[in-house]
């Protein structure tokens, strides 16, 4: 192989090469997605710490705690229209009540039965595995819809990696439920 082949292999090889992210990757580039794209924000609920309210990390993306006994929300009119719990899990506002999704690999609570596919499908379409009720604020689908598939296989990737917490959310009230029979 004269010098020009071997350059023309090399070139053939890493692009495929390239695109062939291995699972660690993925998981490592997920969790960086997943930290600096907020999602600890509203699914990991919050506790008083030292410092200020903060996420408990000992429930890292369980979503909304099931224990957790809410009074009905305030009914403000406005131009304050939204309510949030302590823990940053509940929300009300316009759409009614919303609690924040169980997003470890739990079976029963969380996304341990869902699918890449099922995945990509929800955060693209804003429905619930892409074909179910709509999902409601505040979940930035508007804005996490234009995540590359690549980015949507490493957060699946790195959320089905944690460790799986028993909780099961609630569903939403309110008019949500509207919203959601539709
Ligand atoms: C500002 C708050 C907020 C942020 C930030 C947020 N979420 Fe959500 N998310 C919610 C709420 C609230 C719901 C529940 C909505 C509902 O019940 O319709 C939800 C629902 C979901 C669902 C749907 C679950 C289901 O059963 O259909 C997925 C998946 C999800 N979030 C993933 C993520 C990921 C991944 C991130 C970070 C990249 C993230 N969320 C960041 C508030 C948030």
């Amino acid at each position: 192989m004269n010098r020009l082949q071997r350059m023309l292999l090399a070139l053939a090889l890493a692009a495929p090469l390239a695109a062939l992210a291995t699972q660690p990757d993925k998981v490592t580039r997920g969790k960086y997605l997943v930290t600096t794209s907020g999602c600890n924000d509203c699914h990991t609920p919050w506790v008083m710490g030292p410092k200020g309210p903060e996420p408990d990390m000992s429930r890292m993306l369980s979503g909304h705690p099931e224990s957790m006994q809410l009074p009905p929300a305030p009914q403000p009119s406005g131009p304050w229209i939204v309510s949030a719990a302590a823990t940053n899990t509940a929300w009300s506002g316009p759409w009614g009540v919303s609690f924040t999704a169980n997003l470890t690999p739990d079976a029963e609570t969380g996304l341990g039965k869902w699918t890449q596919a099922n995945f990509t499908q929800t955060i693209r379409t804003g429905r619930h595995m892409g074909r179910g009720r709509a999902i409601l604020p505040p979940m930035p689908i508007p804005m996490y819809k234009h995540f590359t598939d690549a980015d949507l296989e490493a957060i699946f990737t790195y959320l089905q990696s944690i460790p799986p917490v028993k909780n099961r959310v609630p569903e939403p009230i309110g008019s949500a439920a509207k919203v959601a029979s539709k």
